[in-house]
């Protein structure tokens, strides 16, 4: 995964990340359905005088679910506290944060799918009571006490819900979708990093930059500084369409957005396995990536795109797929 564009949001470029993450709801491009329902929530809470319900946000990576989470805090005039499923070893952990919060705060959980089981129970009194429940002593002489918390707003994210134990999903009062955006969104998300930046570009270049960039303004926005790269040492620093495309060929993303390892998995599905069906692990032996990073990061789109199905007995190439590989279609095709 190292110099793949698309992985997460650790690392070097997670400060540009943050400079180019808008503060407002306002200022958020695409999700319109989304927005619009937060930004009802949001408003109500505020004129009950009321933290927010819990919110889960679910969808691909790189889509702006922390950025929500962000921006959820400032509209609410909040203070947020990040962490992540991983990050929260041992119940104590979540209890010494849960008592350390403020009212009407939010608590943000990244990859709330990855919580281990005894912090889970933790957070369930927390979330549905607002109360944590310590044991105190051990063996027959142990009792439990109850304390009360802060009425705080958990804002869960995770790239898998289906892996989220129900008794925590059914915990949140909101729960939010985020999908691919469509290029026209991506092109003004573009447009308003290159503006942040301070990078010259024209609106042909924006466009070119949002169709490749597989619906994810994380993407885009990586594409762009390395596009500015390219621009300030090639040529006079103005980033046209055509320096673009000379930029993204270079770059070895393709003109529907796929990559290396995009192309590496369609083209092993195709030449190795004649189409599939062929398993998620055999898969992920064969282009060497790991199986989870296949599902989460690097399927997604291929789906959505039409260039991938998956079946009860693995994943299937479309005749979308050979097309854009240049291969011939075999007879019979999925995808006719
Ligand atoms: N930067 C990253 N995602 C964004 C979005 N949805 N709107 C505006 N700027 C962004």
């Amino acid at each position: 995964m190292q110099d793949r564009v698309v992985s997460g949001n650790q690392g070097p470029e997670a400060d540009t990340e943050r400079t180019l993450r808008p503060d407002r709801l306002r200022e958020y491009i695409g999700q319109d359905d989304l927005k619009e329902r937060l930004s009802i929530f949001i408003q109500a809470s505020l004129g009950r005088k009321e933290a927010l319900d819990h919110v889960l946000l679910y969808g691909p990576p790189g889509l702006g679910k922390t950025t929500l989470a962000h921006i959820i805090a400032n509209e609410m005039g909040v203070g947020i506290r990040y962490t992540s499923g991983p990050a929260i070893e041992r119940p104590g952990d979540l209890a010494s944060i849960l008592t350390n919060i403020d009212d009407r705060e939010v608590l943000f959980i990244d990859e709330i799918h990855r919580l281990s089981r005894p912090v889970e129970e933790v957070l369930y009194p927390a979330m549905e009571d607002f109360a944590l429940d310590l044991v105190l002593g051990k063996g027959p002489g142990a009792r439990s006490v109850r304390l009360d918390l802060p009425h705080f707003t958990l804002v869960g994210a995770t790239t898998r819900p289906g892996m989220l134990a129900s008794p925590l999903r059914d915990r949140f009062g909101v729960l939010l979708h985020l999908d691919f955006y469509d290029p026209a969104d991506l092109a003004e998300i573009v447009g308003r990093s290159a503006k942040v930046l301070g990078i010259p570009m024209n609106l042909e270049a924006a466009h070119e930059i949002a169709r490749r960039s597989r619906g994810t303004p994380r993407i885009a926005n990586r594409l762009l500084k390395r596009i500015r790269d390219y621009a300030q040492v090639r040529g006079d620093g103005q980033v046209s369409k055509l320096l673009a495309v000379e930029a993204l060929e270079l770059l070895e993303v393709d003109p529907q957005g796929l990559d290396k390892i995009d192309r590496r998995l369609l083209l092993s599905i195709a030449q190795r396995y004649q189409g599939g069906p062929v398993g998620l692990d055999t898969l992920s032996a064969a282009v060497g990536e790991e199986a989870g990073t296949i599902e989460d990061v690097v399927e997604p789109y291929l789906l959505q795109q039409g260039f991938l199905q998956r079946t009860p007995r693995g994943r299937v190439l479309t005749r979308q797929a050979y097309q854009h590989l240049g291969l011939p279609v075999a007879p019979g095709m999925m995808g006719d």
